[in-house]
């Protein structure tokens, strides 16, 4: 029969639902909630009401392309932390009224940890101990990776992450939330040397990305062209708009050329400190593509072994969480239906 989960994301503004078999996963739906995009961010009860609306038909989707059905479960996972703690609840509560309903156990997974497990999801996995750049819209870290359940962070923001510095420069930049996404497209027809932004001297393996922001506002309102800065709408005055427009490959490959190198600099560093050479990428912003060529030439140039996970894998899903719950199954780490969900 073998240990088959069925595993739910809904910590922030995906729903997804995963089912994997002996640690191969047999599905991986995911619902995107895109009544964000107009409010410039992730509202936390726009979030939680619309995981409502979707859980049912996401997790029966899931169920039903990995061509089981919910008796043939061996347990239910949800993510446990961190996350919208309204997010959260959501899919706990139905985690944890499938686990009651069919007697099975519950497992709860830390969604960070779950994002460097992602990389174990393909059959070429890295070998412990690895080192995992992970980062997304809530988190920059450098993770040391000494088996499945064993994980040290040993680098990590001391202000924005990764994914917030791309977000928020494009934020300034005009464009939509989650601008990550649109930095990349319009910096394939850009120059990434055009313009220069300031490198943060952060000591150890730590990384900053507040100066790199505050820079990007400075350098707009500096352009030769603007006054007045509006918090509210940066992109102000014609002039300014008009730079923007005309030199947006330009700015937005220039400003992933500086986040991206920071990042791979602490990398490379952890490496040689470490001694590690099996090295990893996770989270959202590793969906970059910048990010996955200059990681991928890095690690030729250092004789690295490198892994990206798959793109679905790399964004919040529920395969990450299911991989995770079968460790975690397979370590008999199970718990409680009254087991809490915690933001942090
Ligand atoms: O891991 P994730 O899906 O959610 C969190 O747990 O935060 O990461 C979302 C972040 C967002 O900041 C988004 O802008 C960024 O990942 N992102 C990207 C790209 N795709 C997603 N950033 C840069 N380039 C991309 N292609
Ligand atoms: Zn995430």
């Amino acid at each position: 029969m073998g240990i088959t989960i069925l595993a739910i994301e809904s910590s922030c503004d995906e729903t997804s639902a995963s089912v994997c078999r002996d640690g191969v996963v047999l599905s991986n739906i995911i619902a995107t909630q895109k009544v964000h995009a107009q409010y410039g961010g992730v509202v936390p009860e726009l979030a939680s009401r619309a995981h409502l609306q979707n859980i049912v038909p996401v997790v029966a989707q899931a169920l039903e392309a990995a061509g089981c059905n919910k008796h043939t479960l061996s347990a239910v996972a949800f993510t446990q932390s961190p996350g919208l703690l309204g997010a959260l609840l959501v899919g706990a509560q139905f985690a944890k009224s499938m686990a009651l309903a069919l007697n099975i156990p519950l497992i709860g997974v830390h969604h960070m940890q779950a994002h460097v497990l992602a990389n174990m999801v393909t059959e070429r996995q890295p070998s412990f101990p690895f080192l995992c750049l992970t980062v997304s819209g809530g988190h920059t870290q450098i993770v040391l990776c000494k088996s499945p359940l064993e994980q040290q962070v040993v680098g990590t923001t001391i202000d924005d992450a990764a994914g917030e510095a791309f977000d928020k420069s494009a934020k300034l930049l005009g464009l939509p939330y989650p601008g990550g996404p649109l930095i990349d497209a319009y910096a394939k027809h850009g120059n990434t040397n055009r313009f220069s932004f300031p490198e943060p001297q952060i000591p150890g393996l730590d990384f900053s990305f507040s100066g790199v922001k505050t820079a990007i506002l400075y350098f707009l309102q500096n352009a030769g062209l603007s006054q007045v800065y509006k918090p509210a709408q940066v992109a102000s005055t014609e002039d300014q708009l008009a730079f923007i427009q005309n030199n947006l490959p330009d700015l937005c490959a220039s400003i992933q050329h500086r986040i991206v190198s920071i990042l791979l600099k602490k990398l490379q560093k952890a490496s040689k400190e470490t001694g590690i050479r099996q090295i990893c990428l996770a989270g959202g912003v590793s969906a970059n593509s910048y990010l996955r060529s200059q990681f991928t030439a890095m690690g030729q140039q250092l004789g690295w072994q490198t892994y990206i996970p798959p793109f679905e894998y790399c964004t919040d899903n529920a395969g990450m969480i299911a991989i995770t719950a079968y460790y975690k199954f397979l370590a008999g780490q199970f718990i409680d239906l009254d087991a809490k969900v915690s933001a942090r």
